[in-house]
């Protein structure tokens, strides 16, 4: 016969076992995350990159990630995110094409109970309940870099300094930010004009178009500068010009957004005069970033990316390789 003090022991046991295995999974520690990510496109060769640190990071931290490219489509996107919330995933991340939209679909989100992390780019919302945090970069800051650049080059020029800018997708948050952020440092030089400003939608292909249009409306010896957000539009340019017989870099100074290998090749034999960083190797603090949000750690809600600028007054030759 079972006594009574047995039977009592082996319930404690039992009940000890399942509250240590319901533990165990609610910390997120053995888990499979599974991670809904909705890339805008392949638009440049930063996103190129950003996307392979993506995936990469994903295999390393031993997270399930569905990956789906919108090919610059928001509505791509927002049937991507559709599909992320039916499948049920653990945590959505996603990089928004531009920044208004969003609402509903992550309205939807939230009320699937899906935590979702915004990656590079923001969205414009009331609702700051409808994203569990962003990582960044600080586009506004690229944009200052940019200025604070050209007021130190041009310090002992009394101007005018014409400027074309070439400007990255329409309502994008980089394209909003690298636009007002120069402006702003700007803006108390007069001297600094900038006469030419148009999306060039980060691809080389817009950046020889606007170059080609540039071209056929000024005279070349009335342009100082090209300001273009990013690397992509400005090897676009970069064509142009030379074809054209202009020499980037030194008829007409040059200022891209990015830091991809090229652009610091360029940099380092005076083609390019100025380069922005702006980091695509975000792939660990997203996966870190889920991992938390899965075991209700608390996360910041706004975490920036590290970046430099690199220019034609620093060590040029000393910069090491980019990787990509
Ligand atoms: O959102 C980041 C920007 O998008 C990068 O500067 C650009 O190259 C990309 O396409």
């Amino acid at each position: 016969m079972v006594r009574p003090i047995r039977i009592v022991v082996g319930i404690l046991c039992l009940l000890t076992v399942f509250a240590c295995s319901r533990g165990r999974r609610n910390s997120g520690e053995d888990k499979l995350i599974v991670l809904g990510y909705s890339q805008l496109g392949d638009e440049s060769t930063w996103r190129t990159r950003n996307s392979l640190s993506i995936t990469e990071a994903a295999k390393e931290a031993g997270i399930k990630i569905m990956f789906e490219d919108a090919m610059q489509y928001q509505a791509n996107q927002i049937k991507a995110l559709r599909s992320f919330i039916a499948y049920k995933v653990d945590v959505i991340a996603f990089s928004p094409l531009v920044e208004t939209g969003w609402d509903t679909v992550l309205g939807e989100a939230k009320a699937a109970g899906i935590p979702v992390i915004l990656v590079d780019r923001m969205i414009h919302t009331k609702d700051e309940s409808l994203y569990a945090c962003a990582l960044s970069s600080d586009f506004t800051l690229e944009g200052r870099r940019a200025g604070e650049f050209l007021i130190k080059k041009y310090k002992n020029d009394p101007g005018p300094i014409n400027i074309v800018e070439m400007a990255g997708t329409a309502k994008s948050t980089p394209a909003i930010g690298r636009y007002e952020g120069f402006r702003e440092v700007l803006s108390a030089y007069p001297k600094f004009k900038v006469i030419f400003s148009e999306d060039g939608d980060f691809m080389a292909s817009k950046g020889r178009e606007l170059m080609q249009k540039v071209l056929t409306r000024y005279d070349p010896k009335d342009i100082d500068v090209i300001y273009s957000h990013n690397d992509d539009m400005t090897f676009g340019a970069i064509e142009v010009l030379r074809e054209a017989g202009i020499k980037p870099g030194k008829d007409i100074a040059i200022i891209s957004v990015d830091a991809t290998q090229r652009s610091i090749n360029y940099l380092k034999v005076g083609m390019i005069n100025c380069v922005i960083e702006c980091n695509p190797n975000s792939g660990p603090q997203v996966m870190e970033l889920a991992r938390k949000i899965v075991a209700g750690e608390p996360v910041s809600k706004r975490t920036y990316i590290e970046e430099t600028t690199f220019d034609e007054f620093g060590a040029v030759d000393a910069i090491p390789n980019r990787g990509y």
